[in-house]
């Protein structure tokens, strides 16, 4: 049976990282083998999901916020093969719940814009970031 907990309790840190491996995302820590900077990025994070189908980690996503003005959500992955079931949907329903009293944002990755579309975000007018590396995700 599929579950979704928020928090890292019996977290499977391996398992959190071959999710991760597997969906390509995390990938400048996970190619240089800094599993320690992801363990301490999800234990900082004001609130982690994880998707369980029993004992195995299917999924996960996470939210950094102060809990009063703002959230930002990264790392939403759910394994290829559970993926298109409805998983992330839960995850993000997870992640969100509570947290209608404050703006979120977040960006997808190219080709899941609509994902999140699909569960009610919409497109920032105004939204910049700055990276310190070069992205296909800025304009000029
Ligand atoms: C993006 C991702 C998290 C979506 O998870 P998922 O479990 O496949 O999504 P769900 O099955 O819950 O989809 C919910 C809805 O969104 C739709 N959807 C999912 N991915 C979509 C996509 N890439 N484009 C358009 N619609 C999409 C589903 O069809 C479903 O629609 P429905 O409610 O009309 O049936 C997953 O594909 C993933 O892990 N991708 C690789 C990692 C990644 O790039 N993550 C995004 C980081 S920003």
């Amino acid at each position: 049976m599929i579950s979704y907990k928020v928090g890292l309790e019996n977290i499977q840190w391996d398992k959190l990282f071959d999710l991760y491996k597997r969906v390509g995302l995390l990938k400048r820590f996970i190619e240089n083998n800094e599993y320690h900077k992801i363990q301490s990025a999800f234990k900082n994070s004001y609130k982690v999901v994880i998707a369980w189908d029993d004992e195995k980690l299917i999924g996960a996503c996470r939210m950094i916020s102060d809990g009063i003005c703002y959230g930002s959500v990264f790392d939403v992955g759910v394994l290829p093969e559970y993926q298109k079931k409805g998983v992330g949907k839960n995850l993000m329903n997870t992640l969100l719940e509570g947290e209608d009293y404050i703006p979120i944002h977040l960006t997808a990755t190219f080709g899941n814009e609509d994902f999140y579309k699909k569960i009610g975000f919409k497109r920032h007018k105004t939204a910049y970031s700055k990276y310190p590396w070069e992205t296909i995700y800025t304009e000029e």
